[in-house]
């Protein structure tokens, strides 16, 4: 279940997962990664107000239920920039998969492959373009930009993906040098394996490097010309990811953008950062209002179906997840990744059928209140972090055949 390169603990696990919810992977995820890798994942910068109120900011928003709407067996299948998809999930860009299992970006390829997900793929991956065109084909990809101060590096990495089948771009742009992340520095994280892309440039500096580091070498001084300069290069969609204001949007849709990700990269650079959530209505509407409307990705604390939900239902074209796919990674290799997509996709059909939501067109024209407060945010009762031993007395145990709770059948 793990191999080693150069002393680093990889998983090896290629398993299917059963989990109640996605948070559980956070915590089960400590048990197959080592320290230094994990809390790289599992933190944000400074004090990770952000962070978490990714997360919590959902529940700023509420759905309303429908009844009486006749309509049953919702569909999750969309279509995103010519692409036919089988989920409104995707998978965020991650550097360094090679940290949660030893296939790295190759696993997650397969897991977003099979559940039909969008997969997006760091620059900072460790496996290679070509490893992961050989291994999924032409599954639906494309690859994250971090631009280097170097436009030759920069003109490789565009003219590689594009010939290993990468059809489009995300141009990161909210991570121009690193947040301020006390986590890597109590544990002087690392990229402990090597970046494919960094093997012959940057005289291999990669792996050993850390994330600040990593950053210097990239660019700090991107702007509007930079989407241009990237099409001279290969004339496929870019989309700019990291908007957290309409005037971003405006700026990246007026210079040429193809799309636009409303993310404060998990939480990771500006502490104290909106919630993805809260901005997106704004953003949604400004890009409504330009003459030529271009998708709209949401990413940032999605760890439920209702958070897919309100995400599309309040402008989002897809929905990105980042550390819980690791964490699957991690779990299960390829079919753990897999699992994730198919969780979130199990939760968002509970909502779709009660609300009366057949497709996920249905879902941008559902009914979402909005309250100005914080609903009370607590997990659920049952959650092992907070479930207390039950007070097991013969008189209030069940007898003969536990209910099936999968099916709802039981004695009662
Ligand atoms: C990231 N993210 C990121 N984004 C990007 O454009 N390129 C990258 O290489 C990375 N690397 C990276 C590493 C790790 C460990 C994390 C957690 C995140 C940001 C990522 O694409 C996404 O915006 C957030 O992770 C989404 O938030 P959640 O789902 O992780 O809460
Ligand atoms: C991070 C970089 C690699 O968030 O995007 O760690």
């Amino acid at each position: 279940m793990t191999t080693y390169y150069k002393g680093f603990p990889q998983s090896t696990r290629e398993e299917k997962l059963h989990m109640v919810n996605l948070d559980e992977l956070e915590h089960e995820a400590k048990y197959v990664m080592p320290e230094a890798a994990y809390y790289y994942v599992a933190s944000g910068a400074e004090n990770e107000w952000t962070w978490r109120n990714n997360t919590q900011a959902f529940n700023h928003f509420q759905i309303v239920p429908r009844a009486l709407t006749g309509m049953q067996n919702p569909e999750l299948n969309t279509e995103f920039l010519g692409m036919k998809l089988k989920t409104p999930v995707m998978i965020c860009p991650i550097a360094c998969h090679g940290i949660a299992n030893a296939e790295a970006e190759i696993d997650t390829a397969k897991g977003a492959k099979a559940a039909g997900a969008l997969f997006a793929m760091s620059t900072y991956a460790n496996k290679s373009v070509q490893e992961v065109q050989s291994a999924v084909g032409d599954s639906p990809r494309f690859m994250q930009l971090y631009l280097s101060k170097n436009w030759d590096f920069n003109k490789m990495v565009i003219e590689e993906s594009v010939k290993a089948g990468f059809t489009g771009f995300f141009l990161t742009v909210d991570a121009l040098v690193s947040g301020y992340r006390e986590a890597n520095l109590r544990t002087n994280f690392t990229y402990p394996v090597p970046l494919a892309f960094f093997n012959e440039w940057n005289g291999g500096k990669g792996e050993g490097q850390s994330v600040a580091q990593m950053y210097a070498s990239s660019a700090q001084n991107i702007g509007p010309d930079d989407i241009r300069k990237i099409k001279e290069i290969a004339d496929v969609p870019v989309i700019v990811k990291g908007v957290e204001c309409a005037e971003d949007a405006m700026l990246a849709i007026g210079t040429g953008a193809d799309g636009i990700v409303v993310s404060n990269h998990g939480g990771r650079e500006v502490d104290g950062a909106p919630a993805t959530i809260d901005v997106l209505p704004e953003i949604a509407k400004a890009v409504r209002s330009c003459d030529h409307r271009v998708p709209i990705i949401l990413d940032g604390g999605v760890r439920r179906g209702s958070h897919v939900f309100k995400a599309l239902a309040l402008g989002a074209d897809l929905v990105g997840i980042g550390r819980p796919f690791l964490y699957g990674l991690a779990l299960g290799g390829a079919q753990g990744v897999q699992s994730v997509i198919e969780q979130l996709n199990k939760e968002l059909l509970i909502d779709m059928q009660l609300t009366g939501c057949k497709t996920i067109e249905d879902i941008k024209h559902a009914k979402i209140d909005h309250i100005n407060y914080s609903a009370d945010w607590g997990i659920s009762s049952t959650s092992r972090s907070v479930m207390k031993p039950y007070p097991v007395t013969k008189e209030n145990q069940l007898t003969g055949e536990a209910a099936d709770a999968v099916s709802g059948a039981s004695r009662h």
